[in-house]
């Protein structure tokens, strides 16, 4: 089936740095990358190279070229990303000697995104699609309702964390991904905990450690690990997880296959440097998942 994923497009600007700067301290760049970025723009490109069917729907600048380009080399189809008379979302990102990473985002297009558009592209699907949502556009609650109402699959992850655009999105959610942090922000802003909102799936992801599933139906909560790596950059490892596994999960996988693949390919991204570029090929996710056992 199809993945629909109403997502940021950002050109990421990028400086290796030997730690994050003090405020007020002026500080020396190891080196500088501009790559594709964006939390939808990796997550399309993560469903992709997983193997899924991936219309991209957002909206870029006239700059937005290249990572159109970009998008489109990965055969994501981009009839209904919006170009429009605005600049292009920018992400600045530092990326420390540890691989972590600090991020600042300028919207740009991203919230721009013309709500037709999406009625538009998503009018030509059905159940068994899947809609996969972020926090860095407009338009997420009709289009999750619009999803809803054809039996579509909602993928969301709740980032970057913002309680008041997340709760009204919570009804119309099949799977909701979260990290600890923004777990911890949503029990605190709605009182309950996850396993309380109603959402059938709720995945909470602990960076190294793996990840949660809690499933409502079940009542269970099951920890599953991720492989160990060497982190060169952490960023879009969140976005590589959320890509793969709401293509695996489209393509059949049962739910535990799903998440090793997903936190496989996320740990093979931690591996590289960017955000998209560090995203792995379903075979090369494979070959990692057999080598592991
Ligand atoms: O999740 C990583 C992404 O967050 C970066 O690519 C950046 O563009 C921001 O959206």
């Amino acid at each position: 089936m199809t993945i629909y994923n109403l997502g940021s497009i950002n050109i990421d600007k990028v400086l290796r740095v030997p730690h994050f700067p003090a405020p007020g301290e002026t500080l020396a760049a190891l080196g500088y990358a501009e790559g594709l970025g964006g939390k939808g723009a990796n997550q399309s490109v993560a469903a992709a190279r997983a193997g899924a069917a991936t219309v991209h729907l957002g909206a870029v600048g006239s700059n937005g070229g290249a990572m159109l380009r970009l998008l489109e080399a990965d055969g994501i189809d981009l009839s209904h990303v919006a170009r429009l008379d605005l600049a292009t979302g920018m992400a600045l990102i530092m990326v420390d000697g540890t691989g972590e990473n600090s991020i600042v985002i300028l919207h740009g297009a991203n919230t721009a995104v013309p709500e037709h558009a999406v009625a538009e592209a998503l009018a030509g699907a059905g159940p068994g699609d899947t809609l996969v949502l972020q926090n860095e556009t407009n338009g997420q609650l009709p289009a999750a309702v619009a999803a809803r109402e054809k039996g579509m699959r909602v993928v969301y992850s709740a980032a970057p964390f913002d309680a008041e655009a997340v709760a009204p999105l919570l009804p119309h959610v099949s799977v909701l991904l979260l990290n600890e942090v923004e777990a911890a922000q949503l029990s605190a802003a709605t009182g309950k905990a996850v396993t309380e909102l109603g959402v059938p799936h709720v995945v909470v992801t602990r960076g190294a450690a793996g990840a949660v599933l809690h499933d409502a139906a079940a009542r269970t909560g099951t920890a599953c690990p991720s492989p160990r790596v060497e982190p060169v950059d952490t960023t879009g490892a969140g976005d590589t997880f959320a890509g793969y596994l709401a293509a695996s999960l489209d393509q059949g996988l049962g739910w535990d296959a799903a998440l090793r693949r997903a936190l496989a390919a996320a740990a093979l991204s931690v591996t590289r440097p960017g955000a998209s570029a560090s995203i792995p090929a379903a075979e090369e996710v494979a070959q990692f998942l057999r080598r592991a056992g």
